[in-house]
């Protein structure tokens, strides 16, 4: 079983591996290869849900998912990634929030998209006995004010985000997402704390790499570019799917083994 306590330890040891998923079948195969942390993301807004950003996400979506993961997990840990506004606005309704992933979904942990507004709620959290995975750089939830684009581009913005992976490492999180930012500064910033940073779209310096379960498998409409293929799951289905449609149309199917005669229903007429 992954705790965060042995994944603080693979910190500088092992590389730390993470997939989003946000269904039970996928859920099984991703533990059963020994993949280490299973995000449900808010991703799946983008994904499952069909939207065209992250935002719309609720809570109950979030905690459906999150249930549906966790019961098909043994061995991973499970982080649900807070959606958009279940968080930050008022610390009772964070916590409650929060609160309902573990008491409710069974998560191990939740992901806040963090910024100065999270340091201390992450340190309450922490405090409650909910672990936090932080996550800085680009912050989808953010899309409206910033796009999808790279951050920490400017000596300023590295610098803040610097800052605020120390303040977070220091709240107590156990783990830092950083989401395309540049890989030299990814590598700073896993260098100046001593938690595990786990990137995407943030180079190979970081302790551990995150990537979205549809860009893995082939499965996604447009990738970021900074996700890489390995599998084409979208044109077996479409073989399965096509297959199928094909087969009933031809009458090919149900055969006489797919087919079950009841002898006593011979003459009804
Ligand atoms: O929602 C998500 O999938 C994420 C990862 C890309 C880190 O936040
Ligand atoms: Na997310």
């Amino acid at each position: 079983m992954v705790t965060v306590r042995a994944l603080r330890a693979k910190k500088g040891t092992a590389p730390i591996t993470m997939l989003t998923a946000y269904d039970a079948p996928t859920a099984r195969l991703i533990d059963e290869a020994d993949i280490d942390i299973i995000l449900v993301g808010d991703s799946m807004g983008n994904t499952a849900l069909g939207y065209e950003s992250t935002l719309p996400v609720t809570i109950d979506e979030m905690q459906s998912r999150t249930s549906a993961v966790a019961r098909a997990t043994t061995d991973a840990l499970v982080v649900a990634d807070m959606p958009f506004l279940s968080f930050g606005v008022d610390e009772a309704a964070s916590i409650e929030h929060c609160g309902r992933m573990l008491k409710e979904a069974d998560a191990d942990a939740v992901k806040l998209e963090s910024g100065p507004h999270t340091v201390e709620l992450t340190e309450r959290l922490v405090q409650l006995g909910i672990p936090v995975m932080a996550h800085l750089g680009l912050t989808p939830q953010r899309v409206k004010e910033v796009g999808y684009s790279r951050q920490g581009t400017d000596r300023d913005e590295a610098r803040e985000i610097l800052e605020l992976a120390e303040a977070h490492a220091e709240a107590g999180a156990f783990s830092l997402v950083l989401e395309h930012i540049p890989a030299n500064l990814a590598k700073q910033v896993t260098e100046a704390i001593d938690i595990p940073t786990i990137g995407i779209g943030a180079g190979a310096g970081c302790d551990g790499q995150v990537l979205v379960i549809d860009d893995v498998i082939g499965l996604s409409e447009r990738a970021p570019p900074f996700a890489r293929q390995f599998g084409d799951v979208k044109s077996e289905m479409e073989k399965a799917i096509e297959g199928y449609r094909d087969a009933v149309t031809g009458g090919e199917f149900p055969a006489d083994e797919h087919s079950h005669v009841e002898s006593d229903l011979d003459k009804l007429y």
